[in-house]
């Protein structure tokens, strides 16, 4: 039998911080910083499953559509939690990346994002990337953008070197937590093959054992690549 592959790269869409926290008649930032501890403990596990890239999908380009009070929570929630999760980042070996359209943000919250890249760069043990103010549309249309103002013609290759995550393969694995079952404009080029895995579980209630269970729905998975069964199969010793 050959070893389980463990997936090189999952995207997760943190789904259900607002019904975690309803369902305690908490408010909804609870949940979301009930997230942000979601995250951390996440990370930290990919990481030691051998997990070389997890990308999550922290706020929307849709989330702006959200009550004012949410929206400047959210946006205090990561501009604290950018300078306080460095240390244990750096501990486990983490790089990060903030992935998103960063013009619409704050120039502290800019400024924020910016130096903890800069106090991750030398991690090499797994990419963290946080999409934030991301859209997949927005990032088709910002590759495109680029190829067309740098006078290069459009084509697969190219744009796919434009996108936002062209440093990191596409992802093999994407979760999605809370229950539904979209997409939610996230990475919407770059999922083209991922298997999708859907939990019911709100996303600060995704623990390690929640992981491992979408790990090993993703191993049972046979990945076809548009070939058929048996162009996979080992050829007959
Ligand atoms: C996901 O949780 C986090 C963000 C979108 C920022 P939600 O806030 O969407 O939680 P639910 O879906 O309302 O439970
Ligand atoms: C997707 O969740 C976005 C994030 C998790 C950041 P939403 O809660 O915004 O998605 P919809 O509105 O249910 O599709
Ligand atoms: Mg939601």
């Amino acid at each position: 039998m050959t070893a389980a592959v463990i997936p090189q790269h999952i995207a997760i869409v943190m789904d259900g911080n607002g019904r975690w926290a309803k369902r305690r008649f908490l408010p909804r930032l609870a949940g979301h910083k009930q997230g942000v501890d979601a995250l951390r403990r996440c990370a930290k596990a990919c990481a030691e499953r051998g997990v070389k890239v997890l990308t999550v999908f922290a706020f929307s380009s849709e989330n702006w559509n959200r009550p004012t009070d949410e929206v400047d929570g959210l946006m205090n929630l990561l501009a604290g939690a950018l300078a306080k999760e460095v240390p244990s980042l750096a501990r486990d070996g983490i790089r990060l990346f903030f992935v998103g359209d960063r013009a619409s943000l704050s120039t502290k919250v800019q400024a924020g994002l910016a130096q903890a890249e800069a106090a991750t760069a030398h991690n090499d043990r797994m990419v963290l990337n946080v999409c934030f103010n991301y859209g997949g549309r927005w990032d088709i249309a910002q590759a495109a953008a680029k190829l067309v103002a740098a006078g290069q013609p459009i084509t697969e290759v190219a744009l796919n070197g434009a996108m936002a995550l062209a440093h990191v393969p596409d992802p093999d694995l994407l979760i999605r937590t809370g229950g539904e079952m979209r997409i939610s404009n996230f990475l919407l080029w770059q999922s083209a093959y991922s298997e999708l895995y859907f939990s019911d579980k709100w996303w600060p209630d995704f623990d390690e054992q929640a992981l491992d269970a979408a790990i090993a729905e993703f191993q049972q998975r046979e990945r076809r690549f548009g070939k058929t069964s048996e162009q996979l199969a080992p050829s007959a010793a």
